[in-house]
Order: C-alpha cells, then structure tokens, then sequence
C-alpha cells in the first residue's frame, strides 16, 4: 500500500467522527457559514492543535510555541492563512481535495468519496460544522496578527 494510504487509514482511525450536512463549493468558496453559532476562535485552536480530533500540526507548523513538534509537510499555517477569506479557508477545511486531487489533506466535512470506511463511519464527518467554523475563526485570527505584526512593524519604521 503507498505512504498515503498508510496514513489515510492512520488518519481514519485516529479522528473522530459526527453526522454530514451537504455543503457545495462554488468557485473555490463556501460562502454561508455551516452553522448559525459564530466560530469560537479559541476552541478552533483547541482542535487544531489536538493530535485527537484537527491533527492540523500532525503536517503544518504555525505560530504555537508551547507545541514543540509540528508538521512540515504543508504550509505554515499563519503564512497560509494570509491572503485566504472565510469562504475559502472553510472549502479547503472541508474539503481539501476539491483543490488538488492527490492531497494528502483529510477533508474534514466531506463523507463521499471517501474509501474503506468502517460502516458505523458511513455518512459522517472528521470534524462537526461548529468544529468546522471554530477552526475558520481561529484562522482567521491569526490574519488579525499578522495583520497587526505587518502594521506593527511598518510603524516602527
Ligand atoms: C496529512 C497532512 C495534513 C493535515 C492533517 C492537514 N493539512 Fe492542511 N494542507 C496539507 C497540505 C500538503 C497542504 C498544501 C496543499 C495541498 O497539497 O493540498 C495543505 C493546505 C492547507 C491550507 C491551504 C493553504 C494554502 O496556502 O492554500 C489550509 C488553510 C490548511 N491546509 C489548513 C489545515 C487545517 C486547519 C487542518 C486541520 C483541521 C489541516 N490543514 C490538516 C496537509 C495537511
């Protein structure tokens, strides 16, 4: 079996599982929030760094000093993030593979597709869509600090 499949069912058994809701990617983009609650930026880091349920630091790295080994086979997630909107962050969370076929990034809401999935995972998700719209949130706020860090320094000049 190829290093990806190892780590595809890796990656199945390790995460969590919670009940789909379709979501369409238009234009790279999904416009409407998953749910009505606004992400909890704090809790979407919670699950970005848990090795339980994100697993986000498993392949990228970001601004986290207390986590001592992150990932380096994707992007910094603070660099990422940058010139990435709402809409956009969440089709990629939900489904990284819209973006690039052989991506070895889960797709966090998306139960299709998805092969030798044990039956009582059929149907459901890695993260929930509050889960979903947490991370977006905490994302989005570490655009706020580069944002801040961009103005912060332009300043000092
Ligand atoms: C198994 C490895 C892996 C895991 C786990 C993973 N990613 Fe990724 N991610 C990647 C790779 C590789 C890319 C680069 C694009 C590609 O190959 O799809 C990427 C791309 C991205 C991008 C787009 C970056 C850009 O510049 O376009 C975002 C945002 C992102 N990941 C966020 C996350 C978040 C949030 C999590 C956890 C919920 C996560 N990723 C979990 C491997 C991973």
């Amino acid at each position: 079996m190829s290093k990806k499949g190892v780590l595809a069912i890796i990656l199945l058994g390790a995460l969590s599982f919670s009940e789909v809701f379709a979501q369409e990617i238009v234009a790279g983009q999904i416009e409407k929030p998953l749910t009505t609650t606004l992400g909890d930026p704090q809790h979407g880091r919670k699950i970005v760094l848990s090795r339980q349920t994100g697993l986000c630091i498993l392949c990228h790295s970001g601004p986290f000093p207390e986590e001592r080994f992150q990932g380096n086979l994707a992007p910094d997630l603070a660099v990422s993030v940058a010139s990435l909107t709402a809409p956009q962050l969440r089709a990629r969370i939900v489904n990284a593979s819209y973006f690039n076929q052989n991506t070895i990034m889960p797709s966090y809401y998306r139960a299709d597709h998805l092969n030798r999935v044990a039956s009582k995972f059929v149907g459901q998700t890695i993260l929930s869509a509050q889960e979903i719209e947490d991370v977006v949130a905490f994302l989005l706020s570490l655009q706020n600090t580069n944002q801040q860090t961009v103005t912060t320094s332009k300043q000092k000049q």
